[in-house]
């Protein structure tokens, strides 16, 4: 463990090390020598892609972030009246707009104590860290640094009230389905009794809007997909040429997920040097970034209940297209 930073209000421990760029580094091998090529998406996540992503969230296209921060404004007091919750963990905080919304209800409602942000990207947690304590009088902040997938046991323990312990944003759609439920359970493994999950589900809509959605007029998004290749040259000594790849947004009918791509515009063959390793693409050949998966509510309950969970409450933006559930641990 590394500390990042320490103050009377502040504490942040960080947990990735060289053994990140291990990771990066297996992921990155394991990924590319696939008959179809594929990365892990939380390699986008430098202060870079961290940036690009905050402005995804304000693209027109981009209406997940819109629908959600909807649902939290309306029902954020409501979640905090049925829990009584004044603690917030915050797996892959990214920027702090929604955590405001439910750490002003328990401001309001007289409970709230300690924020607690998980987030592999090292930037996001310090400056919600730094921003929040200067927002809400007498707030502890307890930030970690680290991979969900890897580092929850790193999340300290409750303060003493109860805590949601919330993934928003759709980041759950990001992992396929066996992926998912297995990180739902070891995310409810951090549940007490009193304890409840808080969970952002993208829902199945038309395609066309979900595929605009990843792939803007702008090309920020575009720009976001690449910047997994600009990290990969840098961590790991490569020379791939980002713009030989196009952005590519497929929505995958069958499986109702979209699917993130890059696509070799012509052949080329790139050297990761730190792996000793040559990749050659032929043109048209595409290497899948992230899937992000949309839902219904029959399979969010059905992926609870395989993860140990039970929906305690479900609610929805005025036009349906996201939603923000409330769970529970089941009963054994
Ligand atoms: N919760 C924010 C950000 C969503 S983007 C929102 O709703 O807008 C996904 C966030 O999760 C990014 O900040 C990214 O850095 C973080 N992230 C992605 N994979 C992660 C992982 N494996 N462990 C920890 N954080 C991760
Ligand atoms: N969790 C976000 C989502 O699934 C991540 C995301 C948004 C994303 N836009 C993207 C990932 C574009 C890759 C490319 O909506």
């Amino acid at each position: 463990m590394r500390s990042v930073l320490q103050t009377d209000e502040i504490r942040i421990d960080s947990w990735l090390s060289e053994a990140e760029e291990r990771c990066l580094a297996n992921d990155v091998l394991d990924g590319l020598t696939r008959p179809f090529k594929e990365l892990a998406p939380k390699h986008f996540y430098d202060a870079r892609g961290s940036e690009l992503f905050e402005q995804i969230c304000e693209l027109p296209e981009y209406y997940p972030t819109r629908a959600e921060t909807e649902i939290l404004t309306s029902c954020a007091p409501e979640i905090v009246r049925r829990t009584g919750a004044g603690e917030l963990v915050e797996l892959g905080c990214g920027a702090t707009d929604k955590a405001r919304l439910l750490l002003d209800a328990m401001d309001h409602a007289g409970t709230l104590c300690r924020y607690v942000p998980l987030d592999v990207s090292e930037s996001v947690v310090e400056e919600a860290a730094r921003e929040l304590v200067e927002s809400y009088d007498g707030l502890k902040v307890y930030g970690v640094i680290g991979d969900f997938e890897r580092h929850l046991e790193r999340i300290p323990p409750g303060a003493g009230s109860a805590r949601l312990i919330a993934l928003l944003g759709g980041t759950i759609g990001n992992f396929p389905p066996g992926t998912r439920r297995a990180l739902l359970r070891k995310i409810g493994a951090l549940l007490g009794p009193r304890d409840r999950l808080l969970l952002g589900t993208d829902l199945v809509k038309d395609p066309a809007i979900i595929e605009a959605a990843y792939d803007d007029r702008e090309g920020i998004t575009a720009e976001f997909n690449r910047n997994v290749l600009h990290v990969i040259n840098r961590e790991l000594d490569a020379d791939f040429s980002p713009h030989g790849f196009d952005h590519v947004a497929y929505y995958d009918r069958r499986h109702e997920w979209v699917e993130m791509r890059l696509r070799a515009i012509r052949p080329c063959s790139v050297l990761i040097a730190d792996l000793g390793l040559r990749v050659e693409f032929a043109a048209g050949e595409e290497l899948r970034t992230e899937i992000s998966a949309k839902f219904t509510r029959p399979r969010l309950e059905a992926d609870f209940e395989a993860a140990g969970l039970a929906l305690d409450r479900w609610f929805t933006d005025e036009q349906q297209r996201f939603a923000v559930s409330l769970a529970s641990r089941a009963e054994a």
